[in-house]
């Protein structure tokens, strides 16, 4: 007999078009685990709330999120891809885990207290305090084995886990224990060396055109020590160079030797990694101009998901609702 597939649950907050960083940092690892696991694709349009209350741009950004997914090779036939505010069954499991953490648990969490330093956040929202307890609610809908998520995520993993155990222990086993998969690449930093962030006006989009990307490459910062053309680079330090290990790997030793004997410029290099990158992302592209000429066809998949994950989640609820006792 065929051991069940494990279940993997991952989500982002519907940013509108994606960038390399989340291409690097997220959806390789996705694709790569396709097939090998059910996969669940969630979009977490209830959490853009957490820390912006303007909701009207919540339902463009979610479509154009999911092209970028579909672009990037997610296949939304094998795995559903759906918007959380879509399936009511994960208000109701977060409301039941609300009762399961503490207060004070949720005002240590380090994620959230970075996002309410960073965002200047005078008064924290009970539902932004409670950010990871819908996000608990989101994997363990679904019975979520593994969450691919980056380092930042850990904590919310963490009291996912923690509420599973609470559960379970309080009602009997319907949870499991939830596990974080760190993505195998370091974050891909943006092009003044932060990390790449929209807010931040430091990314590479993957639907630029090569134009774009070359206009945007030329801004990347390089080591300040190499001014002119012929001075030795120090690769080690040299934002552009991360790019050329990730993007261009056959050139990286000529790369590498020619900026630090100063025979290779900036400008020369840049370009050069412009153009990989491009040409990387060129089917990408093509993906995704199939969708801007049928933007029909996004909300029919967003549809067929979302029927999906809500069988999915009418399921898990009847088992919670049997384990409590509430008839
Ligand atoms: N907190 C995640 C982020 O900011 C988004 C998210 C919401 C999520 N629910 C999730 C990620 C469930 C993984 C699983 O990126």
């Amino acid at each position: 007999m065929k051991a069940q597939k494990k279940t993997i649950l991952s989500g982002m907050r519907p940013t509108g078009k994606l960038h390399l960083g989340h291409l690097v940092g997220a959806l390789e690892n996705w694709v790569a685990l396709q097939g090998e696991f059910s996969n669940y694709h969630l979009i977490a349009d209830y959490h853009a709330l957490t820390t912006n209350l303007d909701s009207s741009g919540i339902y463009r950004n979610s479509l154009d999120m999911v092209i970028d997914w579909i672009a990037a090779g997610i296949d939304p036939k094998a795995s559903p891809i759906f918007r959380q505010s879509q399936v009511k069954e994960h208000t109701e499991l977060h409301l039941i885990f609300s009762m399961l953490i503490t207060a004070a648990r949720l005002e240590r969490n380090p994620a959230v207290k970075e996002q309410v330093r960073d965002l200047h956040i005078e008064n924290v929202s009970y539902g932004h305090l409670g950010y990871p307890v819908l996000q608990a609610a989101d994997i363990l809908l679904y019975k979520g084995d593994l969450v691919p998520v980056g380092e930042d995520q850990l904590p919310h993993v963490e009291i996912a886990r923690e509420i599973a155990r609470r559960f379970n222990a309080q009602y009997g086993e319907v949870f499991p224990e939830p596990e974080g998969k760190l993505t195998r690449f370091a974050r891909l930093p943006g092009l003044d060396g932060r990390r790449m962030s929209k807010s931040l006006g430091n990314t590479i989009l993957l639907s630029d055109p090569p134009e774009e990307i070359q206009r945007k490459m030329r801004s990347a910062v390089t080591d300040p020590k190499k001014i002119r053309k012929n001075d030795p680079g120090r690769p080690e330090i040299c934002l552009v160079f991360t790019y050329h290990q990730k993007f261009n790997v056959p050139e990286v030793p000529a790369i590498e030797q020619g900026c630090r004997s100063g025979a290779l410029g900036c400008v020369e290099c840049k370009k050069r990694i412009a153009d990989c990158i491009a040409r990387t992302l060129t089917p990408f592209r093509e993906r995704r101009a199939y969708f801007e000429s049928h933007p029909q066809e996004i909300p029919a998949i967003l549809a067929d998901g979302e029927e999906r994950a809500r069988a999915r989640g009418r399921e898990t609820m009847g088992q919670v609702r049997a384990a409590m006792q509430l008839g």
